[in-house]
């Protein structure tokens, strides 16, 4: 059984589940973050520091500032919340950059910025997972959900860095599921097409084209976080019990149109 908001639209079910969102201050974490809240979760936000977006759902997140390129923060974080809630039920690893500087071929790329893309989209991933699984383990139940991209699986110019280690989140994905399912352990991703968030539009604001950016969607438009928040929350919950392993791409038709089809 599924909540159900006024407007009509279902929300699953993760009563009472405790749930750590990584990056869950702004953009497509903020609104996971939210939609959990609304589903009856507990949520713990993880983030740089105070530029929380504010809902009415705001207050019901626990935010705890954490970097999560530092391990012993992040460990500081989980003995926090085990030693509040006894459980950790659902991680999401969705904090990740894409920082305009990024945008070169990579030849011209500072080594600084691909240490930092690495440090946190790749192994601020795997850091959570490693310290959150050994609770999921004995729990023996628990799922994981991995931030993707359509760049996982297609690629562009100038995202040199960034798509391979989305492809990296696919894998990571793959590897944890196959790993951990007879352990009790879900894991998936979901790869989102453009969606409005403040990375995207720095990244508009850098280099124009938000027109162009919603019409190569062949749903003519860019997504809305809380659209990706829905598949997550779906994908956290008993509802999808029998997947794991899985990707899903949210991304109004962007992986279906391909290289030869007439632009719009
Ligand atoms: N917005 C899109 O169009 C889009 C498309 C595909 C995939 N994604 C993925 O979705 C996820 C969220 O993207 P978004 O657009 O909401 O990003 P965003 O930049 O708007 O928000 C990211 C949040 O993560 C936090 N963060 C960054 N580094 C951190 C760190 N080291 N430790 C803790 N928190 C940190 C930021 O402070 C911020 O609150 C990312 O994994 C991104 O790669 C986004």
């Amino acid at each position: 059984m599924a909540n159900v908001r006024p407007s009509g639209q279902v929300i699953y079910k993760n009563d009472e589940r405790v749930v750590l969102v990584t990056g869950g201050a702004q953009g497509i974490g903020h609104a996971i973050a939210t939609s959990f809240v609304e589903s009856g979760a507990r949520v713990i936000s993880l983030d740089l520091g105070d530029h929380s977006e504010s809902t009415s759902s705001e207050s019901k997140i626990e935010t705890l500032r954490c970097d999560v390129t530092d391990t012993e923060a992040c460990e500081a974080v989980i003995k926090h919340v085990l030693g509040k809630y006894q459980a950790i039920d659902v991680l999401v690893n969705n904090a990740a950059i894409q920082p305009v500087e990024s945008y070169h071929p990579i030849h011209q790329l500072d080594e600084s910025v691909i240490r930092r893309m690495t440090d946190v989209n790749l192994l601020g991933y795997l850091r959570m997972a490693r310290l959150v699984l050994p609770i999921m383990l004995q729990q023996k139940s628990g799922v994981i959900v991995n931030l993707a991209s359509g760049q996982a699986h297609r690629t562009a110019r100038e995202v040199g860095v960034y798509g391979p280690i989305k492809s990296a989140n696919v894998m990571q994905t793959r590897q944890w599921a196959v790993e951990y399912a007879r352990q009790g352990v879900r894991v998936v991703s979901v790869s989102p097409g453009a969606i409005d968030t403040p990375m995207v539009r720095a990244s508009l604001e850098a280099q124009g084209g938000e027109a162009s950016l919603a019409n190569r969607h062949p749903i003519g438009r860019i997504g809305k976080p809380e659209e990706v928040a829905s598949a997550v929350l779906w994908l956290a919950s008993d509802d999808a019990a029998f997947v794991t392993g899985t990707d899903l791409e949210v991304d109004g038709g962007l992986g279906a149109f391909g290289a030869f089809a007439d632009p719009y």
